[in-house]
């Protein structure tokens, strides 16, 4: 393998840790010479839940950020075309690499929290995110198109969101048809590289009105916290190259809440039902379409050994 190729794996491995609906992982790439085609791949998109390709899409822009964000550790420059191309539906951008500057500290950074952002389907402490860190995550959504309309403890809007959430989470537990779909992407095969290992479910909240999503196949339930801070990611539009701003937005934030030790997790059961996605914006007056539910706050650390209490120091 040339320099050239190792600095495309990297980057490539890198693209591929990004967030995707079950881990569906919907992407392709073709490579020629410095030039990756990213497309989309619908024999792994929820045909049931995902009619219209809209995580799919959204899947892809993260993995696309990824990739620019990979290329700057390689002191490239990642020069992206987004879709649309009439001819090729699924095409979702043209990236040329091509030689840059070293990388900030600030590129850095993002590149190394790559490795570190999981999605995390554990309660967490009862406390909103700092105001101060939400506008570092607010920025980094806005520099992509987007916007995250934050929804603290205290937002009037807040338990209409939560009712949205039960709601959504309701219909979608009698919907035979994507249930069937949901087990398919979390089923235990020996060897497998894709969808939701069963133990990464995490367990269903004992409280109704908690804003993560009831997977069928969990097992155990447990409290949620009330107290952590929702986010709304949305987009002017509402088409895929809309989905792939919104995806490029979504993984820009993730990165920069996991530099700050935020985590994060999705409940998008109510993105995914028309009606409740249509009430949600209303019930929020959001001017665009909303694309992504977040839920974001802090893991409880576990408990460290313990540690003596220092002396009076001898000088
Ligand atoms: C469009 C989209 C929707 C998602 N919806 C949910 C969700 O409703 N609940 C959830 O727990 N995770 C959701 N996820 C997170 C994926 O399940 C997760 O990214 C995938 O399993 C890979 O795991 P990782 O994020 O820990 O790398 C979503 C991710 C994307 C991109």
């Amino acid at each position: 393998m040339d320099v050239v190729d190792a600095r495309l794996n990297r980057i490539l491995t890198a693209a591929a840790e990004a967030p995707s609906v079950l881990n569906t992982q919907p992407w392709q790439v073709a490579v020629e010479g410095s030039t990756i085609m990213l497309r989309a791949d619908r024999s792994r998109q929820l045909r049931h839940s995902d009619p219209h390709g809209r995580e799919m899409f959204i899947s892809c822009g993260a993995f696309l950020f990824n990739a620019r964000t990979a290329a700057r550790r390689e002191s490239l420059t990642a020069v992206a075309t987004v879709l649309p191309d009439p001819d090729d539906e699924l095409l979702v951008a043209q990236v040329v690499l091509e030689p840059g500057d070293d990388p900030s500290a600030d590129e850095l950074e993002l590149s190394v929290a790559i490795g570190h952002r999981v999605t995390a389907r554990v309660p967490f402490e009862d406390e909103p995110v700092r105001t101060d860190v939400l506008v570092t995550i607010q920025r980094a959504a806005d520099h992509e198109g987007a916007s995250l309309r934050t929804i603290q403890p205290t937002d009037p809007a807040r338990a209409q969101v939560l009712e949205l959430v039960r709601r959504a989470e309701a219909l979608a537990a009698e919907d035979m048809a994507g249930r069937d779909e949901e087990a398919a992407w979390t089923a235990t095969v020996p060897g497998r590289d894709d969808g939701i290992p069963l133990d990464r479910l995490g367990r269903a909240p004992t409280n109704p009105g908690a804003p993560v999503r009831r997977f069928h196949e969990s097992v155990g339930r447990e409290p949620f916290e009330e107290g952590s801070t929702l986010a709304v990611l949305s987009t002017p539009g509402d088409s895929a190259r809309d989905w792939v701003t919104a995806g490029q937005a979504l993984e820009h934030a993730l990165l920069v809440a996991a530099g700050h030790f935020v985590d994060a997790s999705f409940a998008t059961t109510v993105l995914e039902n028309p009606t409740t996605r249509h009430d949600l914006r209303l019930a929020l007056g959001l001017g665009g379409y909303p694309q992504m539910l977040l839920r974001l706050g802090k893991v409880a650390p576990p408990e460290h050994a313990p540690r003596r209490t220092l002396g009076t120091p001898v000088s």
